[in-house]
């Protein structure tokens, strides 16, 4: 008898400690410094998704609970009592076989339903739009009513439901940005569109989700929300070149930083960048790469994954596929100075 019961004290322990060792591993990962962790949740998308995800846990929980219950309680039972009759099974495995699980199930997607209805709401009045297009790697941003283009940075306002239309260049990519709410497809010659709605300024990573090529881990972008009244002078100062009249205005004398910058922009016109770069305002229309008509006041290079200063710029300049292989920007071939000139162009244009 007690060797029995030394049994069933070890099984017991043994079901704590899968349940603790379950519970860690389900357990939130601190999001400081973490570039793609969902908590917590700012998005009213993402915190929907959240809550469907807490109550299927907390009924999952519930359910095994009861069950590892009653299995324990027949395992003690068997061997203390002789079998019933039998005749209460049917009954018992009508109800909790069947309904309960039925019960449980239509409850689950009553709150999926309503949940989606969050995620994707059917009407579309008054909010902001953006087009995102996916390249490989990297990501293009239009707001088509101001005739804003940018790259690898979507900037929204906070309070208001925007909508992103999505398609892509070349493969299918998939837009997600796990705080504010979940994954949509970009698939070539098809809109998608997908909100995003959050009250909480702030910037927040996103990341390709659908394999893309080489470089699909790398293919990143920010989301950046503004308070409403910065967000529309963000959009007032992006709607307007950077560029400003280089060399300074006629009578004043450049100052060397000046003559720096417009040697810069004489390399840049003269070389193969505006193949596929645009600057608004030059006459570089190139449209196969990002745009960098304000690229100096992007977070980042490279789409999200170098930190956006003089010497990263350098590097991707000069040698993009050892930072990056299989992206599609070749080395340049440019001696020192006029890196450096280059260099102060491009940081110019804020
Ligand atoms: Cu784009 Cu994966």
């Amino acid at each position: 008898m007690s060797g029995s019961r030394s049994r069933t004290r070890g099984a017991l322990l043994l079901i704590g400690l899968a349940a603790v060792a379950l519970l860690v591993a389900c357990s939130p990962t601190p999001s400081e410094g973490d570039q793609l962790g969902m908590w917590p949740p700012v998005g009213t998308g993402a915190q929907a998704v959240d809550r469907h995800w807490w109550t299927m846990f907390a009924i999952g929980a519930a359910v095994w609970a009861v069950v590892t219950a009653m299995l324990i309680a027949t395992m003690v039972r068997r061997r203390r009592e002789p079998k019933g009759d039998g005749r209460r099974g049917p009954l018992f495995v009508a109800v909790a076989g069947a309904i309960i699980p039925g019960v449980i199930v239509a409850g689950v997607m009553a709150q999926a339903v309503v949940v989606l209805q969050e995620t994707n709401p059917l009407d579309d009045d008054g909010e902001t739009v953006i087009e995102v297009t996916g390249h490989q790697f990297w990501w293009e941003v239009e707001y088509p009513e101001e005739g804003v283009v940018t790259a690898n940075e979507v900037h929204i306002p906070t309070g208001q439901r925007v909508r992103l239309e999505l398609t892509a260049e070349d493969v299918i990519h998939s837009l997600w940005v796990p705080q504010l709410g979940g994954k949509t497809d970009m698939v070539p010659g098809h809109a998608n569109s997908m909100w995003l709605e959050t009250d909480e300024p702030g910037m927040y990573w996103g990341q390709c989700a659908e394999y893309c090529g080489l470089q699909h881990a790398q293919m990143r972008f920010l989301v950046i929300a503004h308070e409403p009244e910065e967000y529309q002078s963000w959009l007032a100062h992006h709607s307007q070149p950077a560029e400003s009249d280089i060399p300074a205005a006629a009578g004043a004398e450049p100052t060397e930083q000046e003559e720096m910058i417009a040697w810069g922009r004489e390399v840049f016109m003269s070389s193969s960048c505006v193949y596929c770069h645009a600057v608004a305002g030059t006459e570089a229309r190139g449209e196969f790469g990002p745009d960098l008509t304000h690229m100096a006041s992007r977070e980042t290079l490279g789409a999200g994954i170098l930190p956006n200063n003089r010497g990263n710029l350098a590097a991707w300049i000069v040698d993009p596929q050892s930072i990056k292989p299989g992206n599609e920007m070749p080395g340049t071939n440019i001696d020192g100075p006029e890196l450096q000139a280059l260099l102060a162009y491009l940081e110019s244009l804020e």
